[in-house]
């Protein structure tokens, strides 16, 4: 497909197509290199990849119980069951962190995690681009201090997302884009 065919048509992939074959070590490998390319004020690389594959997802499962746990002990069990199976959805989940460089002179922390939010897009489009099937996804266990501890993330630093990867089991999604017109103005001075 012609790049810019390929940039306009892009879709996400709901995390419960995405199936196995996930990307291997060495495509894993191709993927975060391409998120390394993001652009970055002052050099800072503020970006870290945590890979979540396998039996991991499942010690991550138990991570987010225990997080929605600490928010309501009274969480119902099949709310509990529900954010249980979040990350067994997909066979790989990416997440990626903003580390922040507080008080930088240069590159203040929306920045920082603009770039990191930069880096997840372009392991989002690499992954398109070898065929793989992706989704960008948060929810309240991005931010939550219990899953930030379990996966050694710092508190000044952000999950900016969890990047759900596979092989999709659905045809690519259509999906119906905004009229430019409505993103669009022209300035021409005040
Ligand atoms: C920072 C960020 C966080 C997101 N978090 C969620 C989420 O938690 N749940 C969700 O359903 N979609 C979330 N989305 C939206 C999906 O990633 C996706 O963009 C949406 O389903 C629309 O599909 P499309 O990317 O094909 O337009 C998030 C997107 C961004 C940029």
């Amino acid at each position: 497909m012609p790049t810019l065919d390929f940039l306009q048509k892009r879709a996400s992939i709901p995390a419960r197509y995405l199936e196995d074959p996930a990307p291997n070590a060495d495509q894993l490998s191709e993927i975060l290199t391409a998120g390394l390319a993001a652009p970055d004020h002052a050099a800072l690389r503020p970006w870290r990849f945590i890979e979540i594959r396998g039996d991991a997802r499942h010690a991550l499962s138990t991570v987010f119980t225990e997080a929605a746990l600490r928010d309501n002990p009274e969480t119902p069990a099949d709310k509990l069951e529900r954010i249980a199976e979040k990350p067994l959805r997909s066979p790989l989940i990416i997440v990626v962190v903003a580390t922040i460089t507080g008080n930088h002179p240069k590159t203040p922390e929306w920045e920082q995690i603009v770039s990191a939010g930069a880096a997840t897009q372009q392991i989002m489009l690499a992954a398109n681009a070898l065929g793989f099937g992706a989704i960008w996804l948060t929810g309240p266990n991005a931010t939550h201090p219990h899953v930030k501890a379990a996966l050694a993330v710092p508190e000044k630093d952000q999950i900016v997302g969890f990047v759900y990867l596979g092989t999709s089991s659905i045809k690519p999604p259509s999906p119906k884009r905004p009229a430019l017109e409505h993103h669009l103005s022209q300035w021409q001075g005040t």
